[in-house]
């Protein structure tokens, strides 16, 4: 298969290829109140066509008075054609395990659309246990269906492994936007068993494949393919900024004490990098810094990351996604084969499973709203009650891993709420899992601490100057005053930091 096939010629298996049909016929396939599970992880891979399409047969119902609607089960956060199109249509009953759209998330947070925010690494067996009912479609984006029927995955795996095994029926998108050779970069991991006959995954090293490099799927479930043509879709990265940078720096000191310390190799263990320009900086950062043969176990494959296996620096970077700015998307579509010795793309149940994450001693850095002076960290949730996206896999890396890194500028809003706070007003980590909290003032490393030790350290080190005094004088007048005197706090104070900047009037109003 050449790099720039028209995508019926990716159509290789002749019973396959006489159920082409148009988007439009295959959306019609698809019944309201069913549960869907699509492909897409970040703006990667995801189903193109046919999301759009039912869409438009949505927004056609609802307007003839039917409450026309679906259920949306993906990867991850995907692009405008599939979240953005159903979510404008009115379209999606319940969505899950993360999202990033504005239109979603102002569904979500109008109390209009269902939300169940999942730890990515738990959905297949969700799924797989019935705990959200029977999977009627299975909406997937390929590369190419091969001769034999076996799909060359796209540029993303997450759940499809998932959606194809228990969907009663199947509709592939074949992209011909993507490029050819990305055939033999996956890893597909056919091998998992239910408890109680669950076996070890031997997996050991980032970069060691234990599966497939093909999807499979039996044919006579398949009820549609698609040909589409169209390109995926991220956002571009800011150009790292001076906050960004300054908690890059401090994070990047603290991973060198960590190696003179002699804790971890030189060359670090394998990192996991978020989503967001904070994540971001701290891998052009690496480019910079003294660290040689890295090695990545993370979900996505970020422009930072493309930039450091460029340079040498990284040896091999393992994900579940690509997630790259158009630029940068650009120049690897164009040279996709020479990545295919050093990127692995695995089903998200491998790439943030625990026995591995845990095995390999993953360095964990992620974005957080805020946190709390106890070391609490709240990855989803602007005043406890609006979701930003959800919690993503920042979970599955954060408990099982070596480091459990959380990282966000020190106040918010335009300097109006501080990030560092009494009490989080939602908890995505608990105080157990949470290491390191660093912000463009400092880094407070909380492990071997005690809860108020840790307080001190987090308000010295992490807390914006403006803040500070006020955060000293919570804590002084809590450790005197509080009903236990373990975690110090005054209940009735606590909260009320969030209370007072939604009532000031300061914060700016959400998408809405
Ligand atoms: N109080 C009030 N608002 C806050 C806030 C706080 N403490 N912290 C952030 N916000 C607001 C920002 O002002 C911004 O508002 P806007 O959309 O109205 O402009 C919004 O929340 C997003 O903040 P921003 O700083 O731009 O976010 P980011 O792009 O750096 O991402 C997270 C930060 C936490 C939202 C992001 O890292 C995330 O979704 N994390 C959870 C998932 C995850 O970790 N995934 C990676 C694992 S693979």
């Amino acid at each position: 298969m050449s790099s720039s096939t028209s995508a019926s010629s990716r159509v290789l298996n002749s019973s396959l290829a006489s159920r082409i049909m148009s988007a439009d016929e295959a959306a019609a396939l698809i019944g309201f109140g069913t549960r869907i599970g699509m492909s897409g992880f970040t703006g990667s891979g995801y189903a193109k066509a046919v999301p759009l399409a039912l869409a438009r047969r949505i927004s056609d119902a609802n307007l003839r008075g039917q409450k026309a609607q679906v259920s949306i089960f993906t990867g991850a956060s995907t692009g405008p054609e599939l979240d953005g199109a159903l979510a404008m249509a009115g379209g999606i009953q319940l969505r899950l395990p993360y999202q990033s759209d504005p239109e979603t998330r102002k569904r979500i947070n109008a109390g209009e659309m269902d939300y169940m925010d999942i730890h990515l690494g738990h959905v297949a067996q969700y799924v797989e246990y019935g705990f959200l009912g029977k999977m009627d479609w299975a909406l997937i984006e390929v590369t190419a269906i091969l001769e034999d029927g076996r799909l060359v995955p796209s540029s993303s795996v997450g759940n499809n492994r998932t959606w194809i095994d228990q969907a009663e029926k199947v509709i592939l998108e074949v992209n011909a936007r993507q490029p050819a050779e990305l055939e033999g970069m996956h890893d597909i991991y056919y091998g998992l068993q239910p408890p109680p006959n669950r076996q070890p995954i031997p997996l050991v090293h980032t970069g060691h494949r234990i599966g497939s490099p093909y999807l499979h799927v039996a044919p006579e479930k398949v009820a549609a393919v698609v040909l589409t043509d169209s390109p995926d879709r991220n956002s571009s990265f800011k150009a790292p900024d001076i906050t960004s940078r300054l908690i890059a720096g401090h994070l990047l000191d603290f991973l060198g004490w960590e190696v003179q310390k002699g804790r971890i190799p030189a060359s670090l263990l394998p990192l996991q990098s978020g989503v967001g320009n904070i994540a971001n900086a701290v891998l052009f950062g690496l480019l910079e810094a003294n660290f040689e043969n890295l090695t990545s176990y993370t979900e996505v494959i970020q422009d930072g990351m493309i930039a450091l296996l460029r340079s040498g620096k990284l040896t091999c970077a393992s994900a579940t996604a690509f997630s790259l700015s158009p630029e940068v998307m650009e120049k690897v579509n164009a040279e996709m084969g020479t990545y295919r010795e050093s990127i692995v793309l695995r089903p998200q149940e491998i790439s943030n499973h625990p026995e591995i994450i845990r095995r390999l001693g993953v360095i964990g850095m992620n974005g957080m709203i805020e946190a709390d002076i106890y070391g609490n960290v709240n990855s989803t949730h602007v005043m406890g009650s609006r979701i930003q996206n959800g919690i993503g896999g920042s979970g599955d890396f954060a408990r099982n891993g070596y480091l459990a890194i959380f990282m966000a500028p020190s106040t918010a809003q335009l300097g109006a709420i501080t990030t560092i706070v009494p009490m989080v007003s939602h908890v995505d980590h608990t105080e157990h899992d949470v290491d390191v909290i660093v912000t463009e003032q400092g880094l407070a490393d909380l492990r071997g601490l005690s809860p108020r030790q840790r307080s001190k350290v987090i308000i010295e080190r992490c807390a914006h100057p403006d803040y500070r005094s006020l955060l000293r004088d919570y804590q002084s007048r809590a450790e005197r005053l509080s009903f236990g005197k373990h975690t110090p706090h005054l209940l009735h104070e606590s909260l009320s930091w969030h209370e007072r900047y939604v009532r000031s009037g300061r914060m700016r109003p959400s998408e809405s």
